[in-house]
């Protein structure tokens, strides 16, 4: 336990304990720099937020009507723990429709949000010391919640391949080596954008069967797609008993503030997930469930919509951002962040402090995004410099004015 002396204002003096596990606990340094961000706009300056995964898109009105309905019927108390049967069902026919699965409702357990199945997923999956493969970069929660219940992160890469970056399966070897026992894998990725071609995914669900690993597959983005099939590893031999998949209205739906999403597996795994909602929060709200069940059950014009537009920002922005010298980013065919290898251009302005870069771009444009820093240390060997913006919260004129005011202050 560790006590800290709280001063207060009649020069009282109290200790307030906080447990030793707190000093373990990550954060998602992005909402700094959103803080940041909104500082300066509050002082009036303009801002071009390609900070934050949120979105600037409205959630699809059959969406909106079907829970207003709800909550008008009374759907206002306590919802069943794992989630309302009929969502339960109709999310285990879509997800194993989408990704040729044999699933029932006992596989599902509705959550509030995507983030709740990952520390979750921990505490079901793993033990104090258990080492935890996760992606580094990477979304910062996997870090965050592994080593707060006690267990040992063992990051692993992307490198760049020619038409995206791809996983660094040698060091995924080594983590196996070294007795990594559970995998965390994020496909479509966050930050990178990276999508596996099938033989990675494939060679990676032949390590997990054969080392036996058990897997949390971050599926969020996996509805976020501008061309090609989507795939999930759950859908290949040997993997469906040893993998939840993280699924999230959030981002398909535009539903990132109703706070609505689900964890999928093996039916006992669930099970215990669904133990820890009624210590945690008893249920997700209620009368959202049936939101989200107008969504999945209606005529998908609202997802299509949602896609389109964030087609048109990535398209603008991929091409933007390669026009600048020194600037190389990839056309990612899922998610809605790019995350463009900037070195060129930094060693050209004779940066070396690429957090200074971003706070002196902030000020002087109001041009924000994130660095290769929010999303983890980086691993040893990495010499690239990269930047991850996010195109879910800016419309395409904004897009043209930051990325030109971006491209004058590098160049
Ligand atoms: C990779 C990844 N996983 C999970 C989440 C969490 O999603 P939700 O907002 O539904 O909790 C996010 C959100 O940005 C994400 O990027």
């Amino acid at each position: 336990m560790i006590f800290y002396l709280l001063h207060t204002e009649g020069d009282l003096h109290m200790t307030i304990p906080i447990a030793e596990r707190m000093s373990r606990i990550g954060t998602e340094t992005a909402f700094a720099v959103s803080l940041e961000a909104s500082q300066l706009a509050k002082q009036g300056k303009k801002i071009y937020p390609f900070h934050l995964g949120d979105m600037n898109i409205i959630t699809p009105p059959e969406v909106m009507e079907a829970a207003i309905e709800a909550m008008k019927k009374g759907k206002t108390g306590y919802s069943p723990t794992a989630g309302i049967p009929e969502l339960r069902e109709a999310l285990a026919k879509e997800v194993a429709a989408a990704r040729r699965l044999n699933l029932t409702a006992d596989n599902v357990s509705i959550q509030p949000g995507g983030k709740p199945t990952i520390g979750k997923f921990i505490m079901v999956a793993m033990n104090p010391g258990d080492k935890v493969l996760y992606p580094n970069p990477g979304y910062p929660i996997y870090e965050s919640q592994v080593e707060f219940h006690g267990g040992v992160g063992v990051p692993y890469g992307y490198k760049e391949g020619r038409d995206g970056f791809i996983l660094d399966l040698e060091t995924i070897r080594k983590g196996i080596g070294a007795g990594a026992k559970i995998l965390i894998y994020n496909n479509y990725q966050n930050p990178t954008g990276a999508s596996s071609p099938k033989e990675e995914m494939e060679e990676l669900a032949r390590l997990a069967v054969q080392n036996d690993l058990f897997v949390l597959s971050d599926e969020a983005y996996f509805d976020i797609r501008y061309s090609g099939e989507p795939m999930s590893i759950a859908s290949l031999p040997g993997m469906a008993e040893r993998t939840v998949i993280l699924y999230t209205f959030s981002k398909k739906f535009a539903m990132t503030g109703w706070r609505l999403g689900a964890a999928v597996g093996p039916a006992k795994f669930i099970e215990h997930i669904s133990k820890i909602n009624v210590n945690d929060e008893s249920c997700s709200n209620h009368f959202i469930q049936y939101g989200a069940l107008a969504g999945l059950q209606g005529n998908q014009a609202g997802p299509e919509s949602i896609i389109a537009t964030l087609k048109k920002r990535r398209d603008l922005m991929v091409e933007k951002l390669n026009a600048i010298p020194g600037i190389k980013c990839f056309k990612p065919e899922a998610t809605f962040y790019l995350f463009p290898n900037v070195t060129g251009a930094l060693q050209r302005q004779g940066v070396k402090d690429i957090e200074k870069f971003r706070q002196h771009c902030l000020q002087e444009t109001g041009v924000s995004f994130c660095t290769r820093r929010h999303f983890g240390r980086p691993l040893p060997g990495e010499e690239e410099q990269y930047v991850r913006f996010a195109y879910s919260g800016i419309d395409v004129p904004q897009i043209q004015e930051g990325l030109d005011k971006f491209s004058k202050f590098l160049t």
